[in-house]
């Protein structure tokens, strides 16, 4: 017998319950769990020369990582990093200005394109999956890592527009031109993810989440075409190099879309936002595992508000494939306690 080869099936709940129903109690990990909310992240963030500098530092990316895990027993870890570094290792001039968020070169036509290098992915982004083994080495045993990308979509909105805002009108316009151009910028991201995410993985993430921001600003066939079939080949080209990794996926505010997204992209996993109703979420659950959807403001408010909203959520979903998170990211005005008791709540429920 030769112990040491054989599959055993994850003892850590945040794993388990991707595939099977009913983990009690839910696991639970919060989208942005890292970040300004916690004084401790504002002071390494004090210390990075500027938020790249803390993205691109093993030491500090590890450090941000870690740190909400040593106030709460989370169920994973979800690398630091930031959605446009995938951007960057494509050879796009990346920024971030104090109060705006990420600033990009924009990519306007098939010209611009011809900037972007996909073999250049691993060596630019080496330091993340350097993040990634140091993170994994210091995880708890029950805790999951989770590595993550945005979805070829959502990427394209940044890279096309070149910052928030506008409602991304110039990225959609080009995308409904009919230029292919826009086609190849997509393709040319899917790959760039599972490159990336194929590096996660071998550097220790044990499950992957896909974000997909900005999938509700898109009409139905444009969804289908830039959200769900890009998701749909990185599904099925990540699969064949890892067959059990578990796949998440947020496809932001996609609304009466998400069933079909669930079906069509064979995502383990769908990441709700806080507009999906509870009865569609449990229906959603006999297709896929499902992660969500406190709104982050009841996160804000904390008290009864906040226990009333997140009970209701967990009677609805926890008797199904289900992972506790909010519907969006910890806002920076979130009181550390709140997030503190919302655990509480979550850890002691039992049914
Ligand atoms: O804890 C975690 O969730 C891990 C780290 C993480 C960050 N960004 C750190 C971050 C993750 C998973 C992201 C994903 C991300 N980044 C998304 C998808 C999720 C979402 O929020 O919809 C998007 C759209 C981005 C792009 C981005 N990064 C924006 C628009 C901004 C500016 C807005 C803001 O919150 O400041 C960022 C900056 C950013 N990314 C911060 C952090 C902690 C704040 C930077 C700072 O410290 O000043």
């Amino acid at each position: 017998m030769t112990a040491t080869t054989s599959i055993r099936p994850s003892t850590k709940p945040l794993l388990r319950a991707l595939r099977s129903p009913g983990v009690m109690p839910p696991p639970i990990w919060l989208m942005r769990q890292a970040g300004r909310y916690l004084p401790e992240y504002r002071a390494l963030r004090d210390k990075a020369a500027d938020f790249l500098d803390l993205c691109y530092r093993p030491d500090y990316a590890a450090e941000a990582t870690l740190q909400p895990l040593r106030r709460f027993p989370l169920d994973a870890a979800i690398l630091f990093a930031d959605l446009p570094l995938l951007a960057d290792g494509l050879g796009q001039k990346l920024d971030y200005r104090e109060g705006e968020g990420p600033v990009l070169e924009p990519i306007r036509n098939g010209a611009d394109l011809k900037r972007l290098r996909l073999e250049n992915v691993h060596r630019r982004l080496a330091p993340v999956y350097e993040t990634v083994a140091r993170v994994k080495a210091a995880l708890p045993a029950e805790v999951a890592l989770i590595g993550f990308s945005g979805a070829p979509w959502t990427l394209a909105a940044y890279m096309v527009q070149g910052r928030s805002g506008a409602e991304f009108a110039a990225a959609k316009r080009w995308a409904f031109s009919g230029d292919p151009g826009f086609d190849a910028l997509i393709a040319l991201l899917v790959e760039a993810t599972v490159e990336y995410l194929d590096g996660q993985v071998k550097a220790g993430a044990e499950a992957v989440q896909l974000f997909d921001s900005w999938a509700g600003l898109l009409p139905a066939p444009a969804f289908a075409r830039w959200c769900v079939r890009p998701v749909a080949e990185i599904v099925t080209k990540l699969r064949a190099r890892h067959p059990d990794l578990p796949i998440i996926a947020f496809p932001r505010n996609a609304g009466f879309m998400i069933e079909t997204y669930a079906e069509q992209t064979g995502v383990d996993c769908v990441g709700l936002d806080y507009t999906v109703p509870l009865v569609q979420a449990a229906a959603l659950q006999a297709k896929s595992a499902v992660q969500g959807n406190l709104d982050p403001q009841y996160l804000v408010l904390g008290g009864a508000a906040m226990e009333c909203a997140a009970v209701d959520i967990l009677e609805r979903l926890a008797k199904g494939r289900f992972i506790f998170n909010l519907g969006h990211g910890v806002v920076p005005e979130t009181p550390v306690e709140n997030v503190a008791r919302l655990v509480e709540i979550v850890r002691g429920w039992r049914r």
